[in-house]
């Protein structure tokens, strides 16, 4: 599997997602800020993953704070998580990690500048390694509700590089195929960035999982073909009702999933659950550069001046998913009821 996100001695090492699949290169981060960056520009994308990120810069943050003084320490830590805090709005996983960070400094009030970084660095590395195993919890339980057969419908990337390894929607998937499922995955290839073509495609072939690519305007004609048994996706931000922020297009899929009988299953790890966000209307969504609907791989695609618009999340309504799947099993409706049980028993 492709690492993602790695130590490389105290450098942040990420695969370059925006090259993908047509260069396999290298970004070295050795400031917060080029973590930052990273994430904003899309280096490193996928909720998870810029959790996982998130808590890698703040400990190189910590690392590089020069003051053996606990309060100046902590108010420049304090700042790098602010900074963090902006790279992207709508992945919950964000500020989880930028959360349990801090908490590391609040549950040891007596320890030294030197003794905090250390333990900072030892949050950040059961960060990357737990996301993995997490994953594969996730596809653990996630693989019972996928048939023998079965053409698996899937929309963005939310696999081994949207995540520290194995994916959550794709971690069903791979869980599947190891159980020694006959399955294969349809991938839509999700305008405007391209993460299905571009990444999904691509990583499930490295993996020789059988896998189709079609456009996102395809999708309802096969469902209604009965070419489509299941749907999973990952998510961004799930809400406390069990509304569900995830890549554009999503919502689209959804409404047609239900239109078709087709169940859609969202694949996500506790992480992602944001409990302090009553609906999904509350999740706020981040608009990306028009540039990226009218150009595509840096070649224009729209007549020069037209104005376009680019949310990059929808949300969709609890009522079309059938299932959250989770590292602690599948909430079932009412989510409200099942998430916040799901949480407190992780917490
Ligand atoms: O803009 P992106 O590529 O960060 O969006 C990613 C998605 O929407 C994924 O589906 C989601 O983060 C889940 S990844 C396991």
């Amino acid at each position: 599997m492709i690492p993602t996100i790695a130590w490389q001695d105290d450098y942040v090492v990420m695969i370059d997602q925006r090259k993908l699949p047509f260069k396999e290169s290298y970004v070295v981060c050795k400031t917060p800020a080029q973590v930052i960056s990273a994430i904003r520009n899309m280096v490193i994308r996928g909720a998870p993953a810029i959790g996982v990120a998130a808590a890698m810069g703040l400990a190189l943050g910590a690392h590089r704070i020069k003051s053996q003084n606990r309060s100046v320490f902590e108010r420049r830590f304090r700042q790098i998580c602010e900074q963090m805090g902006c790279a992207r709005p709508t992945a919950s996983n964000l500020f989880w990690a930028i959360e349990s960070m801090q908490q590391v400094v609040t549950d040891n009030p007596q320890a030294s500048v030197e003794e905090l970084k250390q333990l900072i660095r030892k949050k950040a590395d059961e960060v990357l390694a737990e996301d993995q195993a997490i994953n594969q919890a996730i596809g653990h339980h996630g693989q019972v509700v996928v048939p023998d057969g079965a053409t698996v419908l899937t929309h963005c990337n939310a696999g081994a590089l949207a995540t520290a390894g194995y994916g959550t929607a794709l971690g069903v998937v791979r869980a599947a195929w190891e159980a020694g499922k006959n399955i294969q995955v349809l991938a839509d290839e999700t305008r405007p960035f391209l993460q299905g073509s571009r990444l999904t495609a691509w990583e499930l072939q490295q993996d020789n999982i059988p896998v189709t690519l079609i456009t996102d305007n395809m999708a309802g004609y096969l469902m209604s073909q009965g070419r489509v048994q299941l749907i999973v996706v990952g998510a961004d931000r799930v809400a406390a009702n069990g509304d569900v922020a995830n890549k554009i297009g999503t919502y689209s899929v959804a409404v047609l999933a239900k239109e078709n009988k087709v169940p859609f299953y969202v694949a996500a790890p506790l992480s992602t659950v944001d409990l302090s966000v009553a609906t999904g209307k509350d999740i706020p969504i981040e608009e990306r550069d028009p540039k990226e609907v009218t150009h595509s791989m840096g070649r224009a695609i729209a007549p020069h001046g037209v104005s376009a618009w680019n949310p990059a999340f929808d949300v969709t309504p609890n009522r079309l998913i059938h299932g959250i799947i989770t590292e602690k099993g599948i909430a079932r409706k009412p989510y409200k009821k099942s998430l916040k049980a799901m949480k407190t028993q992780s917490a």
